[in-house]
């Protein structure tokens, strides 16, 4: 027997009814994104290596553990993209954004990568969209940015099942003391930690402070907090943010272990989490990254950005219980019998698709009895029947699968008839918009 396929570990097809969730989120973000001057990027797959090693960092999980790394044909070093942000600064030098007006919103919705291990709502291929504000300091975009998010779940129909997690981990400057501070405080006592933080104490101190693990979550509970040690600067931004987000009306948890996976933060920090699962899967996150432009080499450029799993966002809709409108049902079903019918069908049919009615065929073999049950089995609520006595008649018959009813109907009446039964506001018009060469 010859071997039967499957998809590779921690990957999953989008099969079409996911994809109905698929394309109303996508909708969502858009729209929402639109609304508030966004537009689109789609950076490529992958990049060069360095481009996540430099601004994720080092030490991170994603770079040490997670990257899906590889050469080309000419020994080059290539990373399917873990993240969206890196991808995105990048793009913003290279094209000389700087220059575009500021600051620079775009968003994306786009599959990423990133070797972990696989569990519910951890793959391999995952799809996230994200918002990227680029080129202006202000608490108020980040305020503005986590209301776009809130918008969004509510859109959703999900809003309610998350808890906004809320922190500043301060300007790289005013942590540096911090981490001092930290190194003192683990000092002998490494043996407690987790195998991950055993590593991470030389690279990223910072990380120890939201490790899940129990022993290590039991000292940082004990260890100095951080907003102690931040300067002037970021805790007046921190304030600042909150006011605006209690004028806007969004609640939040403070959380002053909330460090995220990403080197590149500075300032805000934030994370929705599924009040029942906590930060195990958080749906999204972000913050203020005002150092990464520069690291990646551009000029110094504030920015601040966001983004979400949209595996986990569909999970969590689907738990809920949370319906998409679909926009795949057929509205008809043309069955023949005989070639010459089959001639009038393929005419009817393309003038039926042309009106906005979703149409399917039964143009190959069949009893008229047998492509009746298909049509059934596609659940359409019309069937349109052209037999030998239809041809010679120029009709056609017009049955309603729901009520066993139909009708006789003239040739050229048909797509008439139809889009009054199945109501102009039920077609799916296609409409791309006008072209011009101007
Ligand atoms: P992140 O927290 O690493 O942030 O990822 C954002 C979201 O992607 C997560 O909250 C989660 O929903 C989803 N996600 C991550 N890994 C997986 C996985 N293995 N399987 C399924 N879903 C996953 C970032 O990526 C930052 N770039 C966000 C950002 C944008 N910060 C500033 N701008």
């Amino acid at each position: 027997m010859s071997q039967i396929f499957q998809t590779a570990k921690g990957v999953h097809d989008i099969l079409p009814e996911d994809h109905e969730f698929h394309t109303f989120i996508k909708k969502v973000i858009r729209h929402r994104g639109r609304q508030a001057g966004f537009r689109r990027i789609s950076t490529p797959i992958f990049e060069y290596t360095d481009v996540f090693v430099r601004s994720i960092g080092e030490g991170s999980d994603i770079v040490t553990k997670e990257m899906y790394t590889f050469e080309d044909k000419k020994g080059r070093s290539l990373t399917l993209k873990p993240e969206g942000t890196a991808g995105v600064v990048r793009s913003y030098i290279q094209n000389g954004m700087n220059q575009w007006p500021q600051p620079v919103l775009l968003y994306y919705f786009e599959p990423h990568f990133r070797y972990d291990r696989p569990q519910k709502g951890r793959y391999r291929q995952f799809w996230q969209f994200g918002f990227e504000i680029i080129g202006e300091s202000d608490p108020a975009l980040d305020a503005q940015l986590i209301q776009l998010a809130n918008a969004i779940h509510k859109d959703l129909g999900i809003a309610h099942i998350f808890e906004l997690q809320l922190n500043t981990i301060g300007t790289k400057e005013s942590r540096k003391d911090y981490v001092g501070t930290l190194q003192d405080y683990y000092a002998g006592k490494e043996r407690s930690l987790c195998e991950d933080c055993k590593v991470r104490i030389n690279k990223n101190i910072l990380r120890l402070l939201d490790c899940k693990e129990e022993d290590c979550r039991i000292l940082a509970e004990l260890a100095p907090p951080m907003k102690d040690y931040l300067d002037k600067e970021s805790r007046e931004f921190h304030d600042e943010l909150k006011e605006y987000l209690d004028e806007i009306g969004v609640k939040y948890v403070e959380n002053p272990k909330l460090v995220r996976g990403l080197d590149y933060y500075s300032k805000t920090v934030f994370e929705f989490w599924d009040k029942n699962e906590g930060a195990q899967n958080a749906v999204g996150g972000g913050g203020r990254y005002d150092g990464l432009i520069e690291i990646m080499g551009g000029q110094s450029t504030p920015a601040v950005g966001y983004a979400a799993g949209v595996d986990r966002l569909i999970a969590n809709m689907k738990r809920e219980k949370v319906r998409v409108p679909s926009k795949d049902e057929l509205h008809v079903f043309v069955a023949q019998l005989g070639r010459e019918a089959k001639k009038k069908c393929l005419v009817l049919i393309d003038r039926l698709r042309n009106s906005g009615i979703k149409t399917m065929g039964a143009l190959g073999k069949g009893s008229i009895n047998i492509q009746l049950k298909l049509a059934d089995k596609f659940k359409v609520t019309y069937t349109v029947l052209i037999g030998l006595t239809e041809v010679r008649e120029g009709t056609a018959i017009i049955r309603n699968m729901k009520k066993g009813t139909q009708e006789k109907v003239k040739m050229e009446k048909v797509v008439d008839r139809l889009i009054k039964l199945i109501g102009e506001q039920n077609l799916d018009k296609y409409t791309p918009g006008e072209v011009s060469t101007q």
